[in-house]
């Protein structure tokens, strides 16, 4: 049978002679385990990392070792009670025209829905999505919704269920053969085509009120210039960073890959938002700094000629504490 092996290793773009066809023994499977013939082999982008070792609980692909990938396939042989041959299956194996599996490691199928769909819509990137909308940003009726890389597995299905919730929804995607699909057969209100020339700004005619959650695929710039357009109060969720996976030297700026990693929560502060709060702050953390267990430092200076040699003190990173200019006399 067939499988395909690591060639050359990954530099930038995968390119297709990075890969090699070759011919090996067909695996048998032992006692648990299943033989399944391959119908369907996944491709996602999680797998630029995971080949490279740069994806969650992945080791990289040595030269000559098969690639790793998620499959839907048909049981051949089954030497567990649980599966039977015919049954059609899913499960994270490699690209190989045939494989062996531990029946643990293999969930079964109901035939009655598009098999291939298990790799997409009702697969691990419909999960993302459906995670991301239903659990995340909970977009309400009536809200606007963003979605960078609106075309593809992920994205298609994120703009879709927010449809579906009575959200407009905006995608952004590359060319107008991707926009036309968003708009025609996914339903999208709008679709901005980022290799168009003036598409910030067609964006931003999009979002007249600006977006109240984006869905971010794409991190880097594309993620910098949807923040431009969020609405206030508007939630982001960080889902993948496509336009860095092929980079071999990380890019500038803070390494969001660790907020997907940690599912870490960005929230944007304004403190004026909270004068509800005053009144509590002031009687709960008065109380702690009289009994000591809130402690304060302060930085004085004395006279207000000091303020401006204060200010620089500051500005400048010396101070210790908060900066406070005694201008008067003190209480007793
Ligand atoms: N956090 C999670 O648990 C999780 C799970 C699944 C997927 N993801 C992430 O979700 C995102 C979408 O995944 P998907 O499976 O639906 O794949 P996908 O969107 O089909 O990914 C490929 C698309 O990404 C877009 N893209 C934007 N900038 C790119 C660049 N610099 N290089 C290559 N492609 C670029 C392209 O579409 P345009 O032409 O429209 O730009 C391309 O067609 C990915 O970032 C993926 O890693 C995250």
């Amino acid at each position: 049978m067939r499988e395909v092996q690591l060639a050359r290793l990954l530099d930038g773009v995968p390119q297709a002679d990075n890969f090699q066809l070759a011919e090996v023994a067909r695996p048998e499977p032992g006692p648990g385990q299943l033989l399944i013939r391959t119908i369907y082999l996944s491709l996602d982008p999680y797998l630029r990392g995971a080949i490279s070792g740069r994806h969650m609980g992945h080791d990289p692909v040595k030269l000559g070792q098969v690639i790793p990938g998620r499959i839907v396939g048909q049981v051949a042989l089954s030497k567990d009670d649980r599966f039977q041959a015919g049954d059609y299956v899913f499960t994270d194996a490699s690209w190989a025209e045939w494989v062996v599996q531990p029946a643990a490691a293999v969930e079964k199928l109901d035939p009655a829905f598009p098999l291939s769909a298990y790799l997409g819509a009702l697969g691990m990137p419909g999960l993302t999505a459906y995670a991301g909308v239903t659990e995340l940003l909970r977009p309400l009726p009536g809200d606007t919704l963003l979605v960078s890389a609106a075309t593809g597995a992920v994205g298609s299905a994120v703009g879709q269920l927010a449809r579906i919730a009575g959200c407009r929804v905006v995608g952004i995607a590359g060319g107008p053969e991707k926009c036309a699909i968003a708009t025609g057969s996914y339903g999208f209100d709008a679709c901005i085509d980022y290799k168009a020339d003036g598409w910030k700004a067609a964006l931003a005619a999009a979002l007249p009120g600006g977006a109240n959650h984006y869905f971010d695929n794409v991190g880097g710039d594309m993620l910098a210039t949807a923040l431009t357009q969020l609405a206030l109060y508007g939630k982001v969720a960080l889902c993948g960073l496509i336009s860095q996976y092929n980079e071999t030297v990380p890019p500038p700026g803070p390494n969001l890959g660790i907020v997907v990693a940690k599912r870490a929560q960005l929230f944007g502060l304004v403190v004026y938002d909270y004068d509800r709060l005053k009144s509590q702050q002031v009687a709960r953390m008065g109380r702690w700094l009289n009994d000591g267990r809130l402690k304060h430092t302060e930085d004085r200076a004395e006279g207000l000629g000091q303020a401006g040699a204060h200010f620089h003190k500051l500005m400048a990173g010396h101070n210790i504490g908060k900066p406070i200019v005694v201008v008067g006399p003190e209480k007793a």
